[in-house]
């Protein structure tokens, strides 16, 4: 077994206290990274600078006794490095020239990597920096959650642009994600020859889809995924955090084969521990919500989801990613409540 608490726990070991990481850990409520985001030009060359990638993954390790770094990047370098034109605007979330049926024939998928080589860069750098009871997590998006943006052209509440072309365009839309499944297998694997102990894929968009679609659209890629990264690196420890996936959770878990489960803040704690093996590692769910208000509900709640996961894997995180408003004294009282009571 590993002395890696986070590793060990996605592995299937139950813990004491479990251990923790917080979803977009590394991020602007953070004033060090504000003055490092300063330095880049953009964002997406954040990403791709090693030296500064790597400062802002470890900064949130430097305050608080965290468990896991988690690679800074993002999910929409894929379509970059697909060769879409993806833009990050400030105060606007990301922005992309959207695909259309004609023009996903010239996406590139045979110069990905090559354009990722500075994220696996990072990677490398960050496994050398790291003391060795730290988990180091990679990632990608889940391929519908991805093809949700590239198609959409920006964030959307229902996805619809994406919904219609895949039911207007199968063909068109099936080679849009034969794309993603292939490139995203080549890149996690990558990210777990440079060093990563685990990888995550982000399903932020597993909502708004009816069961066939869900199958389709969710299911059948991440399982191609987690098959594909395995048949190249037996047994890589994989989370799947299919938000909003609800009635789906238990399907989504035993036909992927991920090895962790992770959830959202709405998964009631009562149908998690009712509807989900028992041996099955899951992850979350705090609302980030609680933690930027803070006080007795927060602490409430904290204990709640301890007492709900105590007897099977637990990874403490939050049920989505943090935001930008949270004080960093809330975060510091959580970590010390989750390890030490
Ligand atoms: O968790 C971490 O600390 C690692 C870094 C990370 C980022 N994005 C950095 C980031 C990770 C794992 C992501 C994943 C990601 N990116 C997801 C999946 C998780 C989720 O939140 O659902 C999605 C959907 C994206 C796409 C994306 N990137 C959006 C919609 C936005 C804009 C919204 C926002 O929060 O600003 C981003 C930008 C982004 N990605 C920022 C960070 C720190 C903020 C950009 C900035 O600093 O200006």
């Amino acid at each position: 077994m590993t002395h890696k608490p986070l590793l060990a726990t996605v592995l299937g070991e139950r813990q004491e206290r479990p251990p923790i990481w917080i979803m977009r850990q590394a991020g602007r409520y953070l004033p060090e990274y504000r003055e490092i985001r300063t330095k880049a030009k953009n964002f997406l060359e954040l990403c791709y600078t090693p030296d500064l990638a790597t400062e802002v993954t470890l900064q949130p390790l430097r305050r608080f006794d965290l468990d896991a770094a988690i690679l800074f990047s993002d999910i929409l370098v894929v379509p970059d490095a697909l060769g879409q034109s993806v833009r990050f605007e400030q105060g606007e979330g990301p922005v992309l020239d959207p695909v259309s049926a004609e023009s996903i024939g010239a996406l590139k998928p045979e110069r990905a990597l090559d354009h990722l080589a500075p994220v696996l860069e990072t990677v490398r750098r960050l496994r050398a920096a790291l003391t060795p009871e730290k988990t180091l997590i990679g990632f990608c998006g889940s391929p519908w959650t991805v093809a949700t943006y590239m198609i959409g052209g920006r964030g959307s509440t229902d996805q619809a642009a994406a919904r219609l072309f895949a039911l207007r365009h199968p063909d068109a839309f099936a080679a849009l994600i034969d794309i993603l499944v292939a490139t995203s297998i080549d890149y996690l694997v990558a990210q777990l020859e440079a060093g990563a102990d685990v990888v995550q894929l982000f399903e932020s968009w597993a909502l708004n889809l009816d069961d066939q679609a869900f199958e389709a659209r969710v299911i059948e890629p991440n399982r191609r995924i987690v098959d594909g990264v395995r048949a190249r690196v037996p047994n890589a420890p994989i989370i799947g955090f299919p938000r909003g996936a609800a009635g789906n959770l238990a399907n989504y878990a035993a036909r992927t084969g991920v090895n962790a489960l992770g959830l959202d803040y709405a998964t009631p704690l009562d149908f998690a521990a009712r509807h989900l093996p028992a041996d099955l590692p899951v992850q979350g769910n705090l609302d980030p919500l609680r933690l930027v208000a803070g006080g007795a509900q927060l602490d409430e709640r904290i204990d709640a989801i301890l007492a709900a996961f105590q007897g099977r894997p637990h990874i403490f995180n939050l049920g989505h990613g943090i935001v930008p408003e949270t004080p960093i004294e809330h975060v510091a009282g959580l970590v010390e409540r989750v390890k030490n009571g």
